[in-house]
Formats: C-alpha cells, structure tokens, sequence
C-alpha cells in the first residue's frame, strides 16, 4: 500500500501536535474526491461516457435536449418526455427577463466571459433570492440557466461590440437559436448540427477545474446561480476553456504568416510549434490532465470541421500540428484544437469561443451542482503551513 502512495505521490504525514493528515499531488492529479454518475472520462480516451453512453456516440447521434435531458436525469427522455423538456427550455430561453437585458445594455467592452457570470448572478438575484435544496426547485432553476445563460452571452457580447441583439425565437431548436443569435446571420442545416454537436462534446466532463469550482460552491449551500458564475470564472482561463480563443489565435496568426511568406498553412505550423517549444511556450489547444494519448471529442469534432467551409485545408493544417506536437512532447490534441476551427468555420467571433463552450457546460455544471447538493459534505481540505511563526504586531514607526 505504501509503495503504491509512493508512486502516485501520496503520503501520510504526522505533524507534531496536530494529527495525521493526508498529503496529495499539487493540483490534485490522480486524486478521485468523491463519485459521480453523471460522466466519466477514461484515462485511455476510449470510453468517456456520459450517464453510460459514450461522449462519441452522443456527440454524433443526440440532439441539444436529449442530451442535455440524459444528463441531468440519468436517462434519455421518451418522447413525451422530450416534447415537455423541449417546450420547457424553448420556453425559458424566450423569457430573460427584461431587468437583465436594461442591465446588458450598460456593460463595457470586455471579455464576454465576464458578460456570463455577470448574468448568472443577476438571473440568481432576479428568480433566487431565497434559495431552497428541495429536488424539483433544483432541477427548475436548472432549465432557466440552461436556457437563458447562453442568450445573455450572445445578447451582452453583440450589445457591446455591435449596439444591437437578436431576441430568442422559441420555435427554433436551442442551437439553431443560440448559433443565429451569436453570429447575427443564417446557417445551414450542417453548419447547426456541427454547433449543436460541439455543445454536446462540450457539456460535461468529469471533475475539470469548473465543475469542480461549481461542486466545492455548491457544497458550501451557496445557491445554483452563484454555483454557476464561479464555474465561468474557472472556465474563462487559458489553461481550460480559455484554450479554445487562444487556439484560434495562433491559427489566425499562421494563416497570416504562411501567407506572407507564400507557403502553405500546414507547412508553416510546423515551424511556428517548434519555435514555440524551443521559447518553452504552451500550445493551446494541447494536452490534457487525464488523457495521455488521445481527447476521444477530437474524432467527433473532426467530422464536421472536414465537412465545412475549406474543410480539408484546415484538417491537414491541424494534422500537422498533431504530428509535430506528438514528435516533440508525446502530447496529443483536445478538443480546443478542433473547436477553434470548427468556430471559424461558422463565423463565431473568437472572444465567443469560451462563452460557446460555457453555453454547453452549463448543463454539466448544474447537474453537478444538483449532484452535490443531494448528498451533500462541505469541500474543504486542509494546507500545510510553511510561512513563518511567532511574529509580533509592531506598530508602522517600527517597521523596516
Ligand atoms: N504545450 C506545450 N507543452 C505542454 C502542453 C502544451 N499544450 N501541455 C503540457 N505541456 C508540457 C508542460 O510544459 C510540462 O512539460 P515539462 O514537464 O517539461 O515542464 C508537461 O507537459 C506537463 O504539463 P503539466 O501542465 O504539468 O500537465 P497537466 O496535466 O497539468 O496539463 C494542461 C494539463 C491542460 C494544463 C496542459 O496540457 C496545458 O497547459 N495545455 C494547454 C491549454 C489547453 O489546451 N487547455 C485545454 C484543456 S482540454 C479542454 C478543457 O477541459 O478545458
């Protein structure tokens, strides 16, 4: 048992006075802090399964509600069962309150991430002044933020870089709706299935840095919007959502490149990622805490990016970038890579990125919040102290 502590750098330590406590890796790799049913990512990037059915499966077969339904109930709705969750999320997206769009109306040009969290917690203070733990008040105010936090992000953003926004159209499907409302145009039928496919890839995923922000929220009793705001939060960093935007920089800044110097893209990545290496510069858009070998979301994804507008120049642009990245770290791609170009191909202006990604992974949020507020124990470790002791307030004349 010791040996295999040793190996996973787990230890036990004793500190004199204060008792036994457990020591485990720096951003807890390989800790498991509590169960789940809600998904699983496997390690080997084979078996990543949401509710029991894997995230490739559903990313290719499930529409937005089916799979946002799997999701948060456990099971794939009936036909009944859809046709009411339907209804119920249309209903909402079409119901933002008019107090939120009046306060939309006087933000800044910023990050539009900052747009998301502001709405969740005015959404919070507007339907949940008094937040109660009872299951259906829970799974409530689940569909209004699955339905309204993503209309909040494209009505903030448009409003603030464009002065104007598109209102909800409930008899459009949620993506369909969410896609024309971020981008202000139309969109073939393709093009909404591979926005709406991406929201499916990106709806959950184990315990990553939000849901995990999320879960130790919610287990404080702190309510479903607040929850919701630190999940952004989280989200918003380059290292986790925010890759997406900055892989999408670095493609931008090659097409541009390769065209100065007249070579193709998929020829001038592979100078640019190993100039990038040798400044021992991330590579957004790869790498990932669990999967080693492969992101299993990259292969779903693939399908629509070789579908869409310059498709194959693209796929063989990120080819390369795969292989060359595999040669030089053994890292392998996520599914950042892939949305950054699947993003372009559809004409979401790249501070959206992040926001798409949010718009999808409210619906894990949520129901990991609803998870840890069922059978609920407050997050809290605990730390070593290595700052020094014994120091005595002195007063300010005092100081050097
Ligand atoms: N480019 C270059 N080197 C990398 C990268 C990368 N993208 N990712 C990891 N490494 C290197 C890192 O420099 C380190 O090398 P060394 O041991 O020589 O110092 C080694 O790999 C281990 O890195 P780590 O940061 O300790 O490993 P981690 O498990 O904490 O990393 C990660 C996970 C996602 C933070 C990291 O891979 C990364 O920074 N990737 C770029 C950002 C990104 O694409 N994030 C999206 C993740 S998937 C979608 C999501 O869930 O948000």
């Amino acid at each position: 048992m010791s040996e295999l502590l040793k190996k996973v750098n787990v230890s036990i330590e004793e500190i004199p006075g204060l008792g036994s406590f457990i020591v485990v890796p720096k951003g807890l790799e390989q800790v498991i802090t509590d169960t789940t049913s809600i998904s699983g990512v496997d390690p080997r990037g084979e078996n990543t399964l949401y509710r029991g059915y894997t995230i490739e499966d559903l990313g290719m077969n499930a529409d937005f509600y089916e799979a946002a339904y799997l999701i948060s109930y456990g099971t794939l709705p009936t036909e009944e069962e859809y046709k009411e969750y339907r209804k119920k999320v249309d209903y909402w997206r079409t119901r933002v309150p008019e107090k939120v769009y009046d306060a939309l109306k006087l933000l800044p040009q910023t990050h539009p991430m900052y747009y998301g969290a502001y709405g969740a917690l005015l959404l919070g203070q507007i339907y949940a002044p008094e937040w109660r733990l009872d299951k259906d008040y829970l799974y409530e105010h689940q569909i209004r933020l699955i339905a309204q936090l993503p209309v909040i992000f494209a009505a903030a953003y448009n409003l603030a870089y464009h002065g104007t926004f598109l209102r909800p159209e409930g008899e459009l499907s949620h993506a369909h709706d969410l896609l024309r409302m971020i981008t202000m145009r139309d969109h073939s039928e393709l093009e909404v299935r591979a926005f709406e496919s991406s929201l499916i890839l990106y709806m959950d995923h184990g315990f990553n840095a939000s849901t995990f922000a999320v879960r130790v929220v919610g287990s404080t009793l702190s309510d479903m919007y607040s929850a919701v705001a630190a999940g952004i939060a989280a989200l918003k960093g380059p290292l986790h959502g925010g890759a997406n935007e900055e892989a999408m920089k670095m493609f931008l800044e090659v097409k541009k490149k390769a065209s100065e110097k007249g070579v193709p893209m998929e020829e001038y990545i592979v100078e640019y990622i190993k100039e990038k290496l040798a400044r021992k510069e991330r590579v957004m858009g790869f790498g990932h805490r669990v999967y080693k070998l492969k992101d299993p979301r990259t292969d779903v994804a693939a399908e629509f990016v070789r579908k869409l507008k310059d498709g194959e120049t693209w796929y063989k642009v990120i080819k390369a970038a795969e292989k060359v990245m595999w040669e030089a770290k053994r890292i392998p791609a996520n599914i950042d890579l892939y949305t950054a170009i699947l993003y372009y191909q559809l004409h979401i202006p790249v501070p959206m990125y992040t926001p798409v990604f949010a718009m999808g992974r409210v619906v894990g949020w949520t129901s990991h919040y609803i998870e840890q507020s069922l059978d609920n124990k407050l997050i809290r470790p605990t730390e070593k102290y290595v700052g020094p002791v014994g120091l005595k307030y002195q007063p300010m004349t005092a100081r050097r």
